[in-house]
């Protein structure tokens, strides 16, 4: 069998449109590291987030906030080498676009360029079309994020669920047609009513991908992390986790310990 026909398909923007028309279900993850995106990659997942979450998952940090174009540069480049088949996408960090939009077209084409993901993602509304409008202009695909922008959590105070007064949740719709206009090729909703994701979803052409956005949407999102129960203190209605990481390492690293105190490892088999 030759290279190119052992290789899967490569998910591309125009893949999520189509299954957005077939009605298709996007399965999306975050990831930050080589080792995990290789997993994640191999299980069959769609697009794989290297979210600016990495500042709170990997970093330590309490916000989203502190994460630098560097870092994300690190952590893009160190999935991108892992992945075959996942569209990958790149958050652009806080303070790397927001209200200058030749700088946010300057730190996207160093994010392509140093990375060689696949797109990239910002927060915001009709205050980053301007944005938006220029770095695809360089043609490198954008992908929007509505609702909770985590990067606003200072203007906002909480990480409640958000639009859930009439006001806020006819802006959303709008923001998204803007989006939409401005040529994103996805949006990410995040923690907002179900019924209100799914009246996006269906207003507009492009995949919807909700995280707490209930299932009326084109495809979901979560944090690796949180699903495989890593983080275990995190645990927000909306997370399912599918794994309870954090005992089965916190029981190996135990056992680990016991046996280097015990003088059971290494035994005769494991060394020299
Ligand atoms: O950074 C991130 O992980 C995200 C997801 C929550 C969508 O933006």
């Amino acid at each position: 069998m030759s290279v190119a026909m052992s290789r899967p398909k490569k998910v591309t923007t125009h893949v999520l449109g189509e299954m957005k028309m077939k009605g298709e279900k996007i399965a999306m993850l975050t990831s930050y590291d080589y080792s995990l995106a290789k997993i994640v990659d191999g299980a069959g997942i769609d697009v794989i987030l290297v979210g600016d979450s990495a500042s709170n998952v990997m970093a330590g940090w309490e916000t989203t906030l502190p994460i630098t174009l560097d870092q994300m540069i690190y952590h893009g480049a160190s999935v991108v080498r892992a992945v075959n088949r996942a569209l990958v996408v790149v958050d652009m960090p806080f303070g790397s676009y927001q209200g200058n939009s030749k700088e946010a077209l300057t730190s996207a084409i160093r994010i392509m360029k140093e990375t060689a993901a696949d797109a990239v993602k910002l927060e915001g509304g009709e205050e980053v079309t301007e944005s938006i409008t220029r770095i695809l202009s360089a043609g490198i695909p954008v992908m929007g994020h509505l609702g909770l922008t985590p990067q606003s959590i200072h203007k906002f105070g909480t990480y409640t669920v958000r639009a859930k007064q009439e006001d806020e949740a006819r802006k959303l719709v709008e923001d998204a047609k803007k989006l939409e206009e401005a040529g994103c090729f996805a949006i990410v909703l995040e923690k907002i009513p179900a019924t209100l994701a799914g009246e996006v979803a269906k207003a507009i052409n492009i995949p919807v991908i909700g995280i707490g956005a209930g299932h009326e949407v084109d495809g979901q999102v979560l944090v690796l992390h949180d699903m495989l129960g890593i983080t275990h203190e995190f645990s927000p209605r909306f997370l399912r986790r599918y794994h309870n990481l954090f005992s089965e390492i916190t029981g190996a690293v135990e056992n680990y310990v016991q046996d280097v105190k015990s003088v059971d490892f290494p035994n005769e088999r494991e060394q020299y």
